[in-house]
């Protein structure tokens, strides 16, 4: 009989996993059972940092609490403007540009909003802070004085979470969105101003009526993102 520790898991099942997984942006208000989240949460910490330093800090809010959260950053979108605390690109160079666009193409087309609908892009951005009704809510931060490279660190602990959360049949949502109110994610959740707050995650059970889950995007082709080097140059 074959020892089931040494036997490797099926690539092609991987590789199916990793091809399903989306961003789900409507969820079911089930909440995750605490056996399920401890255990997802214990792949996720399986991953590797520099140094295995583990900077990923998450808050972790489960139902009622979540609502409360929700109504503080639905609070603050409607009555406060956006203030991230990381600089992000508010115009992308090309190929970043195109491939933006696809993406919120795909969202708008999936949720039938045209492009000229500001009223219904609003409600749409307004969505990421109800945060897709989601019972669960990770909001991720790192100790600002670890300095850039521990987030390297957090984005390959997100790449585990959401390995493992998709293997469970747990949906999830990455959201620097939430991100952008920082002081009210610092006030409901306790986090100091030591900690630099990247983004939040949405996370539970996908609700497929919702239109927005019918989004769908693509990846380009490897050879957009990989240079092959063989032959050494002479
Ligand atoms: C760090 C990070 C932040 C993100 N922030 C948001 C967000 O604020 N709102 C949102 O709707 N999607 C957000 N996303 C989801 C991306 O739009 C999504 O991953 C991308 O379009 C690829 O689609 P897929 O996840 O369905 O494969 C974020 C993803 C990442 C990795």
């Amino acid at each position: 009989m074959t020892d089931p520790l040494k036997a490797p898991v099926d690539p092609a099942a991987l590789s199916a996993l990793l091809a399903e997984r989306r961003s789900v942006r409507g969820f079911k208000p089930d909440a995750i059972a605490d056996d399920e989240l401890h255990a997802l949460f214990t792949d996720a910490q399986r991953a590797p940092s520099w140094c295995n330093i583990q900077p990923w800090r998450i808050a972790l809010t489960k139902p009622p609490f979540t609502q409360r959260l929700t109504d503080a950053l639905l609070h603050a979108a409607n009555t406060s403007l956006p203030a991230s605390e990381l600089p992000f690109l508010v115009d992308y160079p090309p190929p970043y540009r195109e491939h933006r666009r696809a993406c919120g193409g795909a969202l708008y087309q999936a949720m039938e909003i045209a492009r000229d609908d500001k009223a219904g892009r609003h409600a749409a951005w307004l969505r990421n802070f109800a945060c897709f009704d989601a019972p669960h809510v990770a909001v991720v931060s790192v100790e600002r004085a670890l300095g850039p490279y521990a987030y390297l660190d957090v984005g390959v602990w997100l790449g585990y979470l959401f390995a493992a959360a998709a293997a469970r049949g747990i949906s999830t949502c990455a959201m620097a969105s939430i991100a952008t109110y920082p002081e009210v994610l610092r006030r409901e959740l306790g986090i100091p101003e030591s900690q630099t707050i990247l983004f939040g995650i949405a996370i539970g059970y996908e609700d497929p009526t919702v239109s927005a889950n019918q989004c769908r995007t693509t990846r380009e082709p490897i050879a957009a993102n990989i240079q092959w080097f063989a032959e050494p140059s002479k």
